[in-house]
Formats: structure tokens, sequence, C-alpha cells
């Protein structure tokens, strides 16, 4: 298994700076497995940090096709990895690697092939997950997000993780229908 770590506050930088070969105690993942029929196209739109689950689900799923978002070129990460299992489209701020702007960017463009079934699984902060919602919502109602909210107790009794509707990511999600 291979952890992806952003370096974004005191714990984060003391795990990056730990010394090759330190035991460390992991809990996780959670949730529910994701699971769909192969005949389904499984569209993954990430953003931040939220493209970390994508080069599992690109491996494991049959017909997919990804979109990422970054700030810049030096915040994509496991690139090179997914694509050899599925076509990735990248979207920068600066433009430094592929589109330049946001994932809506690629979105807008995007085509749905006669007969085809699509479902959407976007993962990242709110504020990229509401503007995509309203584009894939030209396309299917089959949309399923997983916001970054903080998770802390991880088993569903702080409420740390909840949506407006009390649904919590760590039991509940990390998929979660409507928002
Ligand atoms: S992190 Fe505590 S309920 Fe989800």
């Amino acid at each position: 298994m291979t952890l992806g770590v952003v370096e974004a506050g005191e714990f984060t930088k003391a795990l990056i700076n730990l010394e090759p070969g330190t035991d460390v105690y992991f809990r996780g993942p959670y949730g529910n497995p994701v699971i769909f029929p192969d005949d389904v196209k499984v569209v993954l739109v990430g953003g931040g940090s939220g493209f970390a689950a994508f080069y599992h689900m690109a491996r494991d799923f049959k017909n997919v096709e990804v979109v990422v978002g970054a700030r810049d070129k030096d915040h994509l990460f496991y690139i090179e990895e997914t694509e050899k299992h599925a076509p990735v489209h990248i979207a920068t701020e600066d433009g430094s690697s592929g589109t330049k702007g946001y994932v809506t960017e690629i979105l807008k463009k995007f085509e749905k092939k006669e007969g085809e079934e699509i479902i959407f699984l976007n993962c990242g902060p709110p504020a990229m997950i509401k503007p995509v919602i309203e584009i894939e919502k030209k396309i299917t109602d089959k949309i399923f997000s997983s916001i970054e909210y903080v998770t802390k107790c991880g088993v569903g009794l702080c409420g740390a993780c909840s949506d407006r509707h009390g649904r919590r990511l760590c039991v509940d999600g990390p998929f979660l229908e409507e928002l």
C-alpha cells in the first residue's frame, strides 16, 4: 500500500520527515467500498488532495476517465501511474499542465456517447464540488461526491465529518449522493 501525504501542517510535516523504516500505526480506510458494474462509465473528478483515491479506482474499475485539477504542475501527483489505467485530463490554475483553469473547463466539453451510462464521482473541497455538480447534472443524475471535511474520530462518533443532512463521511461515505 502507498500513502500520499500532502504537507499541510505540523502533523503532516512530522509524518513526511520520519526516517525510512519507522513503524507507524495506521487506521482506515473508512466508510463503504465503492463498487460499480463494468458496463458503466465512471468519471472521477478531483481537485487538491481529492485526487489521492483515484489511482486505485482507475486501476480497479474497467471503464474510467479521470479529470483532475490542481494549483500548478507541482501539485499534481501519481498522474503517470494513473494514466496506465485510464485517460487523465488535467487542469491547472496557472496553465503549467493541461488546460488552464479549473476542472469545470474540462467538464463543460465532456461528451456523453449515445446509450452510455455515466456515473460521476467527485472528490475535493466544497468550492470545487458545487460548480462541478451543476455541470454534471446536465449529463446525468448519477452523481456522488466526497467532500474534504475534517475527519477526527473516523468511527462515526464525533460528527466532525457530517454534511448538512447529518451524514458522516467516515461511516456513511466516502461518496454521498446529493449534497
Ligand atoms: S470523523 Fe467523527 S463522525 Fe466522522
